[in-house]
């Protein structure tokens, strides 16, 4: 699955950039990754609930919420309740993860947890039975166009191995520095999602970007599992 990040789109011109890669089923994006930053949690201010509300008007494509937030457990559920399809929230910001994610699900919306990159997994693989979602961030969260960090494929690594072998049930998601040139190594790392900004948005063609990057990871991927 590709997730376009609409970080990297033109905010003037929204529901546009959700349009220019919407395409057709199986063909254009999957999902459109939408960055909340509050320039708390992070150094950076985007968007938030009513910009949310007005694309989710806009366009048929799913959204995955980001929220790169303070106090998730008092935000996140409004994303969920207005109709996003997937609302991640950081492992870092959460008090009561497991809480949230029920609250997330009971609102309609699937859980999503991240970890930034320096973030381990081991003290959150009882709570990520809660989760739909794990976002592997591959660059610290903040900003678009940076460059992807190899090393935390160790973690996709395991957290796929521990879905293969049934010990958890969740989609594998990366964000940061993904593009031709990084995103195979993601896909044979286990990762079921990618999430591009730059090199979708950055390109004089997003929609050709979202088909190319599709290639490339399902020519790489031993899971088929996001072919369907
Ligand atoms: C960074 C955001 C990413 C960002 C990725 O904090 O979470 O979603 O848009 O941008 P690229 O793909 O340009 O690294
Ligand atoms: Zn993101």
């Amino acid at each position: 699955m590709i997730a376009p990040s609409m970080l990297a789109a033109d905010f003037a011109r929204l529901a546009d950039e959700a349009a220019a890669v919407a395409g057709s089923p199986g063909e254009g994006a999957d999902w459109l990754h939408i960055d909340v930053m509050d320039a708390h949690f992070v150094p950076n201010l985007t968007f938030g609930l009513p910009v949310v509300e007005a694309l989710l008007k806009a366009t048929s494509v799913p959204l995955d919420c980001h929220l790169m937030i303070d106090d998730p457990d008092r935000w996140a559920v409004g994303y969920a309740e207005a109709g996003a399809y997937n609302v991640t929230v950081h492992a870092e910001a959460a008090r009561d993860p497991v809480g949230l994610a029920k609250d997330l699900r009971a609102a309609g919306a699937r859980a999503g947890l991240s970890v930034k990159p320096g973030t381990p997994l081991e003290p959150y693989l009882e709570t990520l039975r809660h989760y739909d979602t794990l976002l592997v961030m591959s660059v610290e969260p903040g900003f678009g166009g940076q460059s992807f960090m190899p090393e935390v494929l160790d973690k996709v690594r395991s957290v796929r191995r521990m879905v293969d072998t049934g010990h958890l049930r969740l989609l594998v998601e990366i964000d940061g520095g993904i593009n031709a040139d990084t995103i195979e190594a993601a896909a044979e790392a286990g990762v079921d999602c990618f999430v591009a900004g730059s090199a979708v948005y950055g390109a004089s063609d997003p929609a050709r970007a979202v088909r190319a990057l599709r290639e490339r990871a399902r020519g790489a991927s031993p899971h088929r599992s996001w072919t369907a």
